[in-house]
């Protein structure tokens, strides 16, 4: 009997044909968009005079987007933090209808928890710690944990560490954003990943999370000059992994991650 047709099988027992990374710094997709030859896409896929910014290619046979928030029209930055980041997932989601998201970037490391500066994280559960509203429920809602997508094979195929990231839109942190983030146990602090992973949820695509450590927020030194030190050899390690990610992808069903 002939094996069934691709397109009858459910999503989940497919080749994995397009990934959509979703990341927030230009020079944190740098590393990717030169390994993979990617190019800029003229992209009509998105609502004309947005600044969002994709990059795409193949690797044998696998379509592989980054779509970044571009930079600010007025002061010229990186459109971080939260609410670009959902924007920009709900946005690739709906016009590359991917079988998998990652959302791969920097962020600040607790070495309490264990994570030390180049450290890659493949992240187990995302939640926010800057939504506090102490209403039963709401409390909850607020909080917005989810767990990432499991990848058991991946995880155990490829040499990353396994932690909690907690999401908020400053890079600093007031005690009550640090209150929160040992309430989500978490060892990862960033501005995008529960973001992703709210519209990844909401519209039923499967999401898994890389992140790699830029500054230790519970060190000596200031979290921002720490950062922009380790910036660029943070960025290639993060690189490094997230390749690995994709040989590892390719040729593969989502259900055997
Ligand atoms: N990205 C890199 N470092 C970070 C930090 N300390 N907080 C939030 N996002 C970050």
């Amino acid at each position: 009997m002939a094996p069934p047709a691709a397109e009858s099988l459910p999503a989940s027992k497919r080749s994995i044909s397009t990934i959509a990374i979703i990341m927030a710094m230009q020079t944190e997709a740098l590393p990717l968009i030169h390994k993979f030859h990617l190019s800029l896409a003229p992209d009509s896929l998105f609502p004309v005079g947005v600044p969002w910014v994709r990059y795409h290619g193949t690797y044998r046979g696998l379509h592989i987007n980054i779509v970044l928030p571009g930079k600010h029209p007025v002061l010229g930055v990186d459109n971080v933090g939260t609410v670009c980041a959902s924007l920009i997932t709900y946005a690739s989601i709906q016009a590359l209808q991917p079988d998998l998201i990652i959302n791969a970037g920097t962020a600040g490391g607790f070495k309490a928890k264990g994570a030390c500066i180049g450290d890659v994280y493949l992240v187990s559960e995302v939640a926010f710690h800057d939504r506090r509203i102490p209403i039963p429920v709401f409390d909850l809602y607020g909080v917005g944990q989810r767990q990432a997508f499991a990848t058991p094979n991946m995880s155990k195929d490829i040499d990353l560490k396994a932690g909690k990231l907690s999401t908020g839109d400053s890079m600093d942190m007031c005690p009550s954003d640090e209150s929160s983030i040992i309430a989500n146990d978490a060892t990862l602090k960033d501005m995008e990943g529960a973001a992703v992973a709210y519209v990844a949820d909401l519209l039923k695509v499967p999401a898994i999370f890389m992140k790699a450590v830029t500054d230790i927020v519970d060190g000596d030194k200031p979290t921002s000059e720490e950062y922009l030190e380790n910036l660029s050899g943070v960025t290639a390690a993060l690189g490094q992994a997230v390749s690995q990610v994709i040989y590892y992808i390719d040729g593969k069903c989502i259900s055997e991650l």
